[in-house]
Protein backbone atom coordinates (compact mmCIF):
# COMPACT_ATOMS: atom_id res chain seq x y z
CA UNK A 1 0.00 0.00 0.00
CA UNK A 2 1.30 3.47 -0.89
CA UNK A 3 1.71 6.17 1.70
CA UNK A 4 -0.92 8.94 1.71
CA UNK A 5 1.76 11.27 0.25
CA UNK A 6 1.80 9.35 -3.01
CA UNK A 7 0.59 11.69 -5.72
CA UNK A 8 -2.55 10.76 -7.59
CA UNK A 9 -2.85 11.51 -11.27
CA UNK A 10 -5.81 11.12 -13.60
CA UNK A 11 -5.09 10.84 -17.28
CA UNK A 12 -7.81 10.64 -19.90
CA UNK A 13 -7.33 8.82 -23.19
CA UNK A 14 -4.91 6.54 -21.38
CA UNK A 15 -5.58 3.27 -23.20
CA UNK A 16 -3.40 3.83 -26.27
CA UNK A 17 -0.76 6.05 -27.84
CA UNK A 18 0.62 9.01 -25.91
CA UNK A 19 -1.83 8.54 -23.03
CA UNK A 20 -0.88 4.92 -22.39
CA UNK A 21 2.84 5.75 -22.41
CA UNK A 22 2.26 8.73 -20.13
CA UNK A 23 0.34 6.54 -17.69
CA UNK A 24 3.12 3.94 -17.84
CA UNK A 25 5.84 6.51 -17.06
CA UNK A 26 3.83 8.19 -14.31
CA UNK A 27 3.21 4.82 -12.65
CA UNK A 28 6.88 3.87 -13.02
CA UNK A 29 7.74 7.16 -11.31
CA UNK A 30 5.60 6.15 -8.31
CA UNK A 31 2.36 8.04 -8.93
CA UNK A 32 -1.01 6.46 -8.28
CA UNK A 33 -2.60 6.52 -11.74
CA UNK A 34 -6.25 6.52 -12.69
CA UNK A 35 -6.49 6.04 -16.44
CA UNK A 36 -9.65 6.75 -18.37
CA UNK A 37 -10.61 5.33 -21.77
CA UNK A 38 -13.84 4.89 -23.64
CA UNK A 39 -13.97 1.14 -24.22
CA UNK A 40 -14.14 -1.33 -21.29
CA UNK A 41 -11.96 -3.79 -23.22
CA UNK A 42 -9.14 -1.31 -23.99
CA UNK A 43 -9.27 -0.21 -20.35
CA UNK A 44 -8.93 -3.82 -19.15
CA UNK A 45 -5.97 -4.38 -21.46
CA UNK A 46 -4.20 -1.18 -20.43
CA UNK A 47 -4.75 -1.88 -16.74
CA UNK A 48 -3.35 -5.42 -17.12
CA UNK A 49 -0.35 -4.08 -19.07
CA UNK A 50 0.51 -1.43 -16.49
CA UNK A 51 -0.15 -3.65 -13.47
CA UNK A 52 2.03 -6.60 -14.51
CA UNK A 53 3.88 -8.31 -11.63
CA UNK A 54 6.99 -6.41 -10.66
CA UNK A 55 5.35 -3.04 -11.30
CA UNK A 56 4.41 -1.67 -7.93
CA UNK A 57 2.44 1.44 -8.71
CA UNK A 58 -1.30 1.50 -8.14
CA UNK A 59 -2.97 1.68 -11.52
CA UNK A 60 -6.65 1.62 -12.16
CA UNK A 61 -8.66 2.22 -15.31
CA UNK A 62 -12.22 3.44 -15.77
CA UNK A 63 -14.27 3.23 -18.95
CA UNK A 64 -16.12 6.49 -19.50
CA UNK A 65 -17.58 7.69 -22.77
CA UNK A 66 -16.90 11.43 -22.68
CA UNK A 67 -19.35 12.15 -25.47
CA UNK A 68 -22.12 12.50 -22.84
CA UNK A 69 -21.90 15.09 -20.06
CA UNK A 70 -23.85 12.77 -17.74
CA UNK A 71 -21.12 10.13 -18.05
CA UNK A 72 -18.46 12.69 -17.11
CA UNK A 73 -20.45 13.78 -14.04
CA UNK A 74 -21.06 10.20 -12.90
CA UNK A 75 -17.39 9.29 -13.30
CA UNK A 76 -16.33 12.40 -11.38
CA UNK A 77 -18.66 11.46 -8.51
CA UNK A 78 -17.05 8.00 -8.27
CA UNK A 79 -13.56 9.50 -8.43
CA UNK A 80 -14.34 12.09 -5.73
CA UNK A 81 -15.49 9.34 -3.39
CA UNK A 82 -12.50 7.12 -4.01
CA UNK A 83 -9.59 9.57 -4.08
CA UNK A 84 -7.38 9.00 -1.03
CA UNK A 85 -7.87 12.02 1.23
CA UNK A 86 -10.11 13.54 -1.47
CA UNK A 87 -6.93 14.86 -3.07
CA UNK A 88 -6.07 14.96 -6.76
CA UNK A 89 -2.57 16.14 -7.66
CA UNK A 90 -2.63 15.98 -11.46
CA UNK A 91 -5.37 15.95 -14.07
CA UNK A 92 -4.16 15.34 -17.61
CA UNK A 93 -6.64 15.93 -20.43
CA UNK A 94 -5.44 13.78 -23.31
CA UNK A 95 -8.54 12.00 -24.67
CA UNK A 96 -9.33 12.63 -28.29
CA UNK A 97 -12.14 11.74 -30.66
CA UNK A 98 -11.77 12.31 -34.38
CA UNK A 99 -14.46 12.53 -37.00
CA UNK A 100 -14.51 13.63 -40.63
CA UNK A 101 -18.31 14.00 -40.64
CA UNK A 102 -20.65 15.74 -38.26
CA UNK A 103 -21.58 13.48 -35.34
CA UNK A 104 -24.00 14.83 -32.75
CA UNK A 105 -23.80 13.67 -29.14
CA UNK A 106 -26.78 12.81 -26.95
CA UNK A 107 -26.51 16.32 -25.45
CA UNK A 108 -26.81 17.77 -28.94
CA UNK A 109 -23.19 18.86 -29.27
CA UNK A 110 -20.55 18.14 -31.90
CA UNK A 111 -18.52 15.02 -31.02
CA UNK A 112 -14.97 16.45 -31.19
CA UNK A 113 -15.92 19.59 -29.28
CA UNK A 114 -17.71 17.46 -26.68
CA UNK A 115 -15.02 14.81 -26.13
CA UNK A 116 -11.82 16.77 -26.74
CA UNK A 117 -12.79 19.96 -24.97
CA UNK A 118 -16.12 20.17 -23.15
CA UNK A 119 -15.59 16.92 -21.20
CA UNK A 120 -12.23 18.31 -20.02
CA UNK A 121 -13.86 21.57 -18.92
CA UNK A 122 -16.59 19.69 -17.05
CA UNK A 123 -14.25 17.10 -15.48
CA UNK A 124 -12.04 19.91 -14.16
CA UNK A 125 -15.08 21.72 -12.76
CA UNK A 126 -16.34 18.55 -11.08
CA UNK A 127 -12.94 17.69 -9.60
CA UNK A 128 -11.90 21.20 -8.58
CA UNK A 129 -12.46 20.58 -4.83
CA UNK A 130 -9.93 17.72 -5.06
CA UNK A 131 -7.49 19.62 -7.29
CA UNK A 132 -7.16 22.51 -4.85
CA UNK A 133 -6.23 20.22 -1.93
CA UNK A 134 -2.57 19.57 -2.74
CA UNK A 135 -0.09 22.41 -2.31
CA UNK A 136 0.88 22.21 -5.95
CA UNK A 137 -2.05 20.96 -8.04
CA UNK A 138 -1.87 20.83 -11.81
CA UNK A 139 -4.10 20.52 -14.85
CA UNK A 140 -2.36 19.61 -18.11
CA UNK A 141 -4.15 19.83 -21.45
CA UNK A 142 -2.68 18.01 -24.43
CA UNK A 143 -3.37 20.31 -27.38
CA UNK A 144 -1.97 20.15 -30.89
CA UNK A 145 -0.26 22.26 -33.55
CA UNK A 146 -3.69 22.22 -35.24
CA UNK A 147 -4.80 24.90 -32.77
CA UNK A 148 -2.56 27.36 -34.66
CA UNK A 149 -4.77 27.44 -37.75
CA UNK A 150 -8.00 27.37 -35.76
CA UNK A 151 -10.60 29.78 -34.51
CA UNK A 152 -13.77 29.41 -32.48
CA UNK A 153 -16.88 29.55 -34.64
CA UNK A 154 -18.81 31.72 -32.16
CA UNK A 155 -22.01 31.78 -34.18
CA UNK A 156 -21.98 28.04 -34.77
CA UNK A 157 -19.55 26.44 -32.30
CA UNK A 158 -20.90 22.97 -33.07
CA UNK A 159 -20.17 23.67 -36.74
CA UNK A 160 -23.44 22.20 -37.91
CA UNK A 161 -23.27 24.31 -41.07
CA UNK A 162 -20.60 23.20 -43.56
CA UNK A 163 -18.88 20.74 -41.26
CA UNK A 164 -15.15 20.21 -41.70
CA UNK A 165 -13.65 17.57 -39.39
CA UNK A 166 -10.13 19.03 -39.36
CA UNK A 167 -11.45 22.50 -38.53
CA UNK A 168 -13.60 21.07 -35.75
CA UNK A 169 -10.57 19.18 -34.39
CA UNK A 170 -8.44 22.37 -34.51
CA UNK A 171 -11.18 24.29 -32.73
CA UNK A 172 -11.35 21.70 -29.94
CA UNK A 173 -7.57 21.90 -29.47
CA UNK A 174 -7.63 25.73 -29.49
CA UNK A 175 -10.44 25.60 -26.91
CA UNK A 176 -8.19 23.54 -24.62
CA UNK A 177 -5.43 26.15 -24.77
CA UNK A 178 -7.87 29.01 -24.12
CA UNK A 179 -9.23 26.97 -21.20
CA UNK A 180 -5.80 26.59 -19.55
CA UNK A 181 -5.19 30.32 -19.81
CA UNK A 182 -8.55 31.35 -18.39
CA UNK A 183 -8.28 28.74 -15.63
CA UNK A 184 -4.91 30.19 -14.61
CA UNK A 185 -6.39 33.68 -14.56
CA UNK A 186 -9.26 32.53 -12.34
CA UNK A 187 -7.26 30.48 -9.84
CA UNK A 188 -4.38 32.98 -9.55
CA UNK A 189 -3.97 34.14 -5.92
CA UNK A 190 -6.87 31.89 -4.83
CA UNK A 191 -5.70 28.32 -5.21
CA UNK A 192 -2.34 26.58 -5.54
CA UNK A 193 -3.34 25.19 -8.92
CA UNK A 194 -1.71 25.69 -12.29
CA UNK A 195 -2.83 24.83 -15.80
CA UNK A 196 -0.40 23.99 -18.59
CA UNK A 197 -0.99 23.44 -22.29
CA UNK A 198 1.23 21.16 -24.32
CA UNK A 199 1.73 20.45 -28.01
CA UNK A 200 3.39 17.06 -28.45
CA UNK A 201 4.34 17.39 -32.16
CA UNK A 202 3.73 14.58 -34.64
CA UNK A 203 3.63 11.31 -32.85
CA UNK A 204 3.55 7.80 -34.22
CA UNK A 205 0.14 7.06 -32.68
CA UNK A 206 -3.42 6.86 -33.97
CA UNK A 207 -3.70 10.50 -35.06
CA UNK A 208 -0.18 11.10 -36.33
CA UNK A 209 0.13 7.56 -37.69
CA UNK A 210 0.21 8.45 -41.39
CA UNK A 211 3.54 10.34 -41.05
CA UNK A 212 6.80 8.58 -41.90
CA UNK A 213 8.36 7.20 -38.71
CA UNK A 214 11.55 9.26 -39.13
CA UNK A 215 9.42 12.45 -39.08
CA UNK A 216 7.48 11.61 -35.95
CA UNK A 217 8.17 11.01 -32.27
CA UNK A 218 7.41 7.76 -30.53
CA UNK A 219 4.49 7.88 -28.07
CA UNK A 220 7.02 7.19 -25.29
CA UNK A 221 9.12 10.25 -26.26
CA UNK A 222 6.02 12.45 -26.43
CA UNK A 223 4.96 11.11 -23.04
CA UNK A 224 8.31 12.04 -21.48
CA UNK A 225 7.59 15.76 -21.98
CA UNK A 226 4.15 15.44 -20.42
CA UNK A 227 5.49 13.44 -17.49
CA UNK A 228 8.17 16.05 -16.82
CA UNK A 229 5.51 18.76 -16.59
CA UNK A 230 3.48 16.56 -14.26
CA UNK A 231 6.39 15.51 -12.04
CA UNK A 232 8.31 18.77 -11.57
CA UNK A 233 7.31 21.23 -8.86
CA UNK A 234 5.50 24.24 -10.30
CA UNK A 235 8.39 26.56 -9.35
CA UNK A 236 10.65 24.67 -11.82
CA UNK A 237 8.26 25.09 -14.76
CA UNK A 238 8.97 28.43 -16.44
CA UNK A 239 6.06 28.52 -18.91
CA UNK A 240 2.38 27.68 -19.21
CA UNK A 241 2.63 26.41 -22.78
CA UNK A 242 5.04 23.83 -24.17
CA UNK A 243 5.82 22.54 -27.64
CA UNK A 244 8.04 19.52 -28.25
CA UNK A 245 9.31 19.69 -24.69
CA UNK A 246 10.24 23.38 -24.80
CA UNK A 247 8.48 26.55 -23.63
CA UNK A 248 6.57 28.09 -26.55
CA UNK A 249 3.89 30.64 -27.34
CA UNK A 250 0.50 29.33 -28.45
CA UNK A 251 -1.15 31.06 -31.43
CA UNK A 252 -2.12 34.75 -31.18
CA UNK A 253 -5.78 33.66 -31.13
CA UNK A 254 -5.09 31.33 -28.19
CA UNK A 255 -3.48 34.25 -26.34
CA UNK A 256 -6.61 36.41 -26.60
CA UNK A 257 -7.94 37.04 -23.08
CA UNK A 258 -11.28 38.12 -24.57
CA UNK A 259 -11.65 34.85 -26.47
CA UNK A 260 -10.71 32.85 -23.36
CA UNK A 261 -13.34 34.63 -21.28
CA UNK A 262 -15.98 34.28 -23.98
CA UNK A 263 -15.29 30.56 -24.34
CA UNK A 264 -15.46 30.06 -20.57
CA UNK A 265 -18.90 31.68 -20.47
CA UNK A 266 -20.08 29.64 -23.44
CA UNK A 267 -18.77 26.44 -21.80
CA UNK A 268 -20.59 27.23 -18.55
CA UNK A 269 -23.78 27.60 -20.57
CA UNK A 270 -23.16 24.33 -22.40
CA UNK A 271 -22.57 22.34 -19.20
CA UNK A 272 -25.40 24.17 -17.44
CA UNK A 273 -23.31 25.20 -14.42
CA UNK A 274 -21.05 27.97 -13.17
CA UNK A 275 -17.36 27.22 -12.81
CA UNK A 276 -15.27 29.49 -10.58
N1 LIG B 1 -0.60 11.56 -32.33
C1 LIG B 1 -0.22 12.77 -32.75
O1 LIG B 1 0.55 12.95 -33.70
C2 LIG B 1 -0.70 13.99 -32.00
C3 LIG B 1 -0.28 15.25 -32.46
C4 LIG B 1 -0.71 16.38 -31.76
C5 LIG B 1 -1.53 16.24 -30.66
N2 LIG B 1 -1.92 15.00 -30.28
C6 LIG B 1 -2.82 14.90 -29.11
O2 LIG B 1 -2.30 13.92 -28.22
C7 LIG B 1 -3.37 13.26 -27.55
C8 LIG B 1 -3.22 11.75 -27.68
O3 LIG B 1 -3.19 11.41 -29.05
P1 LIG B 1 -3.00 9.88 -29.53
O4 LIG B 1 -2.66 9.91 -30.97
O5 LIG B 1 -2.11 9.19 -28.57
O6 LIG B 1 -4.52 9.37 -29.36
P2 LIG B 1 -5.13 7.90 -29.53
O7 LIG B 1 -4.07 6.85 -29.56
O8 LIG B 1 -6.13 7.96 -30.66
O9 LIG B 1 -5.94 7.70 -28.15
C9 LIG B 1 -7.19 8.27 -27.98
C10 LIG B 1 -7.64 8.00 -26.57
O10 LIG B 1 -8.85 8.73 -26.33
C11 LIG B 1 -9.84 7.82 -25.86
N3 LIG B 1 -11.16 8.23 -26.34
C12 LIG B 1 -11.60 8.32 -27.61
N4 LIG B 1 -12.90 8.66 -27.64
C13 LIG B 1 -13.29 8.78 -26.35
C14 LIG B 1 -14.52 9.07 -25.70
N5 LIG B 1 -15.65 9.29 -26.40
N6 LIG B 1 -14.56 9.08 -24.36
C15 LIG B 1 -13.45 8.85 -23.61
N7 LIG B 1 -12.26 8.55 -24.17
C16 LIG B 1 -12.18 8.51 -25.51
C17 LIG B 1 -9.45 6.45 -26.42
O11 LIG B 1 -10.05 5.43 -25.61
P3 LIG B 1 -10.41 3.97 -26.26
O12 LIG B 1 -9.09 3.38 -26.68
O13 LIG B 1 -11.04 3.21 -25.14
O14 LIG B 1 -11.32 4.24 -27.42
C18 LIG B 1 -7.94 6.53 -26.29
O15 LIG B 1 -7.54 6.23 -24.98
C19 LIG B 1 -4.66 13.80 -28.17
O16 LIG B 1 -5.22 14.78 -27.34
C20 LIG B 1 -4.22 14.40 -29.48
O17 LIG B 1 -5.05 15.45 -29.92
C21 LIG B 1 -1.54 13.86 -30.92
Amino acid sequence: MKSPETKTCIITGATTGIGLETARQLAAGGMRVIGIGREPETCRRAEADLSRPGRHAEVRFMAVDFSALGNVRRAAAVIRRELPGGRLDRLIHNAVALSSRYVGTEDGYELQFAVNYLAAFLLTQELLPCLVRPEDGRVIAVSSGSHRRAEIAWRDPMRRRRYNGLRAYGQSKLALVLFTRELNRRVACRFPLRAIGIEPGFVDAAIGGSRPKDKSLSPADAATSIVRLAAEPSSSIPADYWRLGRPAEPSPYARSAAAALRLWRLSEKLIGADFL
